[in-house]
């Protein structure tokens, strides 16, 4: 089979097969509907529509078993890591079942495949000296008797004094640390104080491959302006070389014959994480090619340049792929490299952050004891985070299962059932003499396919699926405008043909919903006694079967016996969300209903929007409180060039004595105005945390000098 990719930018190239991956997830926990919708959902859309076109996929993900994320769970619950693997990996894989992620195989990055194919990955290259070995002092646990991962140390931010940062970064003012800049730093371990100690490790020299890696992402336009954006901001700031092995007691072992021939110990060396989980992708494919019966077939996915490899992602989880993988790879020769990578944005669960350690989030596998599937597949799927952070709401959700699930599609399939089963002895009846309203309908039908089609290749998830919807709008509409309850009596053809034309239409939504709502399209598909159709499923593709392009029919024949209806999606009660919401806000921990929210981000402004502040460096020359009033200061601010009177309405956060000497930001540009009959003339720049209080804006600038 020769498959051509329609979308634009994709036009000149040819490819045979796709693989596509999805991200795999750390054992560490259970999977929420941040994960879903960041990476599992669009890949399983995707796959699921080019297996119904007809075209070779191999989806493949699975566990992420090594790295710190595992060892910090099995401290805190007191097990070993490989029971904390143990204990996710089989939850995560069933509840990805359960909610009909089509993986051909989801392996686990502790299988015997993995840890071989990453020493053997590991070996060549060290053996074609891609690597560099670099040896330095890192913070070592005297006490526990190892060296520490950035993760295991905490202790005061150097930049906004919170004294429980990670080694790597403090979780209060964001800034991205290395454990030597904290103060009073200290083992999560043993509470020891860490010592320095030199040690040994290989590195990747990504400051050397950046040119081949700026050249390859040159010739990507087409990639979302998300992960273009993000990436071009890696490549600006200059890569570092990473190191890419660690001193920790979970991982990949370093090979022993590389460290040897280095004159390196290998004891307690492991493979970072990150090299060696998205060698987990080549794992997982060679260990369904040998499932399959077919052990090299793995090659003909990773080393030939007629496959087309698509990685679906979060936006963390974006230097990873689009340059420290793709090095990987360039560097082994011989392997395909990312045709795309669409990762998407964070999903947001009402209107706050999902947080694992908070409780905040709608677990998969509660999910499944309340609900079917299908309604928060199509739910996340018409929202997904593509652009821009979404947010998951339960009224939402219940609006969308109820309005469209339930009003639109149900609805369409559930009349066009009753009307041939009442007045066409449950049989698809010929079409004769269509009138000029049938034959439109059938050819808007006709239009669908490419279109929604057009949008999946595009990785326009959301599109997809509203575009899925508008087919059983247009169903909708043609049998409201067709009116079959009045022309079977009076029309009885006409009324035949309105079940003739709706029931094409079922058959169309059948396979066109099934990439958004399998398990409801194995519904349909048995309502409709829909047979010779291909599936989406993982090696249903077989080519002889109608597909895709064949959806828009007529699928059915006439005469053409039909199976029982039944009830597609059943509404939502109020008191069901009510139940999950509450059930949410019951889980959240204290911690988490202390915590204010964050202001939503304002609309982008231009440069010119900014410009026309004119924001101007002031000392606080004079302060006191106003006798009437409980919110004013009256202030006087030297600019340089003159002093200004300045009224300031934080007398409730602060007093004279905080702002009196104070260097300050100034709006000097602000019209003035009158307060309490004095005249303000100027406004100061201060920060509001979120609990309210206040801090002003300051700099060294000498005064009237330009803020820009
Ligand atoms: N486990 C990582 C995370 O959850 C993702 C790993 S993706 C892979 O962020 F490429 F490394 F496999
Ligand atoms: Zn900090």
């Amino acid at each position: 089979m020769r498959l051509i990719v329609e979308s634009k930018p994709m036009a000149d190239k040819h490819f045979e097969r796709i693989l596509v991956t999805a991200a795999l997830p750390y054992a560490n926990g259970p999977i929420h509907i941040g994960h879903l919708a960041g990476a599992y959902l669009p890949a399983d859309l995707y796959c699921r529509y080019q297996r119904l076109k007809g075209r070779d996929v191999v989806f493949v993900s699975g566990s992420d078993e090594y790295g710190v994320a595992i060892m910090v769970r099995a401290l805190h619950e007191g097990i070993t890591p490989k029971e904390v693997v143990d204990r996710y990996h089989p939850m995560i894989r069933e509840a990805f079942e359960g909610f009909g992620m089509s993986f051909d195989h989801y392996g686990r990055t502790t299988s015997p495949v993995h840890v071989e194919t990453s020493q053997d990955f590991f070996r060549y290259l060290a053996e074609k000296d891609v690597f560099v070995l670099k040896t330095e002092k890192q913070l070592y646990d005297p006490k526990a008797g190892l060296f520490l991962a950035d993760r295991f140390v905490r202790g005061t931010c150097p930049v906004c004094g919170y004294e429980d940062a990670y080694g790597d970064q403090c979780e209060r003012c964001g800034t991205s640390l290395s454990p030597q800049e904290l103060i009073n730093p200290r083992s999560t371990l043993s509470d020891a104080t860490p010592e320095l100690r030199e040690t040994t490790h290989w590195y990747l020299p990504l400051g050397r491959l950046q040119p081949e890696l700026e050249r390859w992402i040159a010739t990507h336009p087409e990639w979302k302006p998300n992960v273009l954006g993000q990436v071009k901001s890696w490549l600006k700031e200059g890569l570092k070389d990473r190191a890419i092995t660690r001193d920790v007691p979970w991982g990949v072992p370093v090979p022993r014959d590389v460290a040897e021939k280095a004159g390196v110990d290998a004891e307690g060396k492991v493979i970072y994480v990150w090299f060696d989980a998205p060698i987990g992708y080549i794992s997982a494919t060679k260990e369904w090619a040998a499932e399959q019966g077919d052990p090299d077939r793995w090659e003909k996915y990773w080393r030939d340049d007629r496959s087309m490899l698509i990685h679906f992602i979060g936006k963390d989880n974006i230097v990873f792929h689009c340059l420290m993988f793709p090095a990987m790879l360039m560097e082994y020769d011989g392997f395909v490299l990312p045709e795309n990578v669409p990762a998407n944005e964070f999903l947001n669960l009402e209107g706050q952050k999902l947080s694992t350690s908070r409780g905040w989030a709608v677990w998969l596998h509660e999910y499944l004891e309340a609900f079917p599937p299908d309604l928060l597949r199509y739910s996340l799927a018409a929202t997904l985070p593509e652009t821009k952070d979404a947010d998951f709401s339960w009224r939402d959700f219940q609006t969308r299962s109820n309005s469209e699930l339930a009003d639109i599609l149900g609805n369409f399939v559930n009349r066009t059932m009753t009307f041939a089963h009442r007045f066409a002895e449950g049989k698809a009846p010929p079409l004769v003499n269509p009138s000029e309203t049938d034959r439109e309908a059938l050819e808007r039908l006709a239009a669908f396919p490419a279109r929604i089609g057009a949008a999946y290749e595009a990785f326009r998830m959301r599109e997809a699926v509203f575009e899925t919807m508008n087919l059983a709008r247009l169903g909708n509409k043609y049998f409201n405008d067709t009116e079959p309850w009045h022309t079977r009596k009076t029309d009885p053809q006409a009324c035949a043909n309105t079940i003739h034309v709706s029931l094409q239409i079922c058959a169309a939504l059948c396979v066109l919903m099934e990439p958004v709502l399998p398990f409801s399209a194995a519904k349909l598909r048995a309502m409709l006694n829909l047979t010779g159709v291909r599936a989406s499923e993982p090696g249903a593709g077989d080519e002889s079967l109608r597909g895709w392009d064949e959806a828009a029919g007529p699928l059915l024949e006439p005469g053409h016996a039909l199976g029982k209806a039944q009830i597609l999606f059943r509404k939502i009660a109020d008191e069901a969300i009510e139940a999950q919401i509450a059930k949410l806000k019951a889980t959240e921990t204290p911690e988490a209903s202390e915590e204010p929210p964050y202001e939503p981000l304002k609309e982008t402004i231009t440069y010119d929007d900014f410009a026309r502040l004119d924001l101007r460096m002031g000392t606080v020359t004079a302060a006191e409180r106003l006798p009437k009033s409980k919110k004013l200061l009256r202030l006087e601010v030297d600019l340089g060039f003159e002093t200004r009177q300045i009224l300031a309405g934080v007398a409730q956060q602060m007093t004279p004595e905080d702002l009196l000497g104070r260097r300050v930001v100034v709006v000097a540009n602000l019209a003035p105005r009158k307060m309490m009959g004095l005249e303000s003339q100027g406004m100061l720049l201060m920060a509001e945390n979120r609990d309210g209080t206040l801090a002003p804006l300051t700099s060294e600038g000498e005064n009237g000098a330009v803020v820009r």
